[in-house]
């Protein structure tokens, strides 16, 4: 297998969870856990049934606050760099669906500075600007917006540094160094930056004035922050953040590496047009066959299908229908271009609701904004 390295600034190669679950030493999200979120909120929501998040640190202890009566806050984010893909939105999502069953409040960090200084390609005016654009497409899921908590860390900065500077203090470089592979080279931003990124898991209990427990929906190339976030928490007086963490939706281009914003031809945008899903989706990797008579003869491979993993994680609910997809495309019944079809419906039509809920939200975002 090719080498796979998994860093909050780099995801590439085949990606093996149960080892990066080792590796980070996180924990594997089990089906008493789901049981155990089904006895609160009636159902599962698909991510959850079907494994897209397989992850946690602490799950177990945010719900026994829970059951006990101690509410918990929400805390995901985007590093502003561009216009927001598919994958960006599965955390988001996620985060609406647990607001609307645990009644959370639900904080939200938009990282104009880090993307600022770790791309030497882009200006501090363009990464505030994205942060705005991105914060159309969170409003856009339909978060309640007297429970939703929305900054861009340049407009919210004197709240945060607050919090950050407690945090830097008590973080060494070495531990920096380890956990983030800093090297020399890197600019003394990046190396005060992790302490910003934490800052928001305080910062519920900073405003409320009282300690509240707080969940991150966020994929796993995330859990480094929240690694040495953990090990400051007690220091501080705080509680210990917990998380929960998904998997990468692969890109278009195929099982290797996620869906990237800095490559537009492996994304599908929220702001792309219907046409533009349609023609990304066509042209996209799949497990069939090469031939329509290799496939019919040896068959598919769903598992490393790009099209079947959107349909599996997303956009086909229903499990006999997926059932009859994956066992179809095994026998070189069901073909890519059915499956490929069957997708771009979903899409566009999913794309062309968000596109109108993105346009209202420009009417609302302040309602939305913690500044300074
Ligand atoms: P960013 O902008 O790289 O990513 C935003 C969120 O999307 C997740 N993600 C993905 N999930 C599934 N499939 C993919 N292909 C995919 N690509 C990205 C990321 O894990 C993230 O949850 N530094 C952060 C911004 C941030 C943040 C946070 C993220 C600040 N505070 C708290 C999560 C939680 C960043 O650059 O994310």
């Amino acid at each position: 297998m090719e080498k796979s390295i998994v860093t909050p600034w780099e995801v590439e190669g085949e990606i093996d969870y149960n080892k990066l679950i080792k590796k980070f030493g996180t924990d594997v999200l089990t089906d008493e856990l789901l049981d155990r979120i089904k006895r609160h909120t009636g159902e599962l929501h698909p991510f959850l049934r079907r494994k897209l998040f397989f992850s946690h640190r602490d799950l177990g202890w945010i719900l026994k606050k829970y059951e006990e009566g101690e509410k918990f806050a929400l805390y995901t984010g985007r590093g502003p760099s561009g216009d927001t893909h598919l994958g960006h939105l599965i955390p988001w999502i996620f985060c609406k669906w647990l607001q609307d069953k645990f009644n959370c409040d639900f904080y939200f960090q938009m990282t104009d500075d880090e993307k600022f200084m770790m791309r030497p390609d882009l200006t501090l005016e363009q990464t505030h600007a994205f942060a705005y654009e991105n914060a159309l497409d969170v409003i856009a899921l339909g978060f309640d917006p007297k429970k939703t908590f929305i900054f861009s860390n340049i407009d919210y900065a004197k709240t945060l540094y607050k919090i950050s500077i407690q945090i830097a203090k008590n973080v060494t470089t070495s531990t920096a160094k380890a956990v983030f592979g800093f090297k020399n080279s890197t600019n003394i931003g990046i190396v005060f930056f992790p302490s910003v990124q934490a800052a928001p898991c305080f910062l519920p209990s900073f405003l409320n004035e009282k300690n509240v427990p707080v969940l991150i929906p966020a994929a796993i190339d995330q859990d480094p922050y929240w690694r040495i976030t953990r090990d400051v928490a007690p220091k501080l007086g705080y509680y210990k953040p917990a998380a929960i963490h998904n998997m990468f939706l692969p890109g278009l281009e195929g099982p290797s590496g996620k869906m990237s914003a800095s490559k537009s031809d492996t994304a599908i945008f929220s702001v792309d047009s219907p046409e533009e899903v349609d023609r990304k989706i066509k042209r996209a990797f799949t497990g069939g066959g090469q031939t329509i008579k290799e496939h019919k003869e040896k068959g598919g491979n769903p598992l490393t299908c790009t099209i079947y993993q959107y349909l599996y994680f997303i956009f086909e609910e229903d499990d006999e229908k997926i059932k009859e997809i994956q066992d179809g495309c095994k026998k070189g019944e069901v073909f890519c271009g059915e499956c490929k079809t069957l997708l771009s419906d979903k899409l566009v039509k999913f794309i062309t609701r968000h596109q109108e809920n993105r346009e209202r939200a420009k009417d609302v975002l302040d309602k939305f904004l913690l500044k300074d």
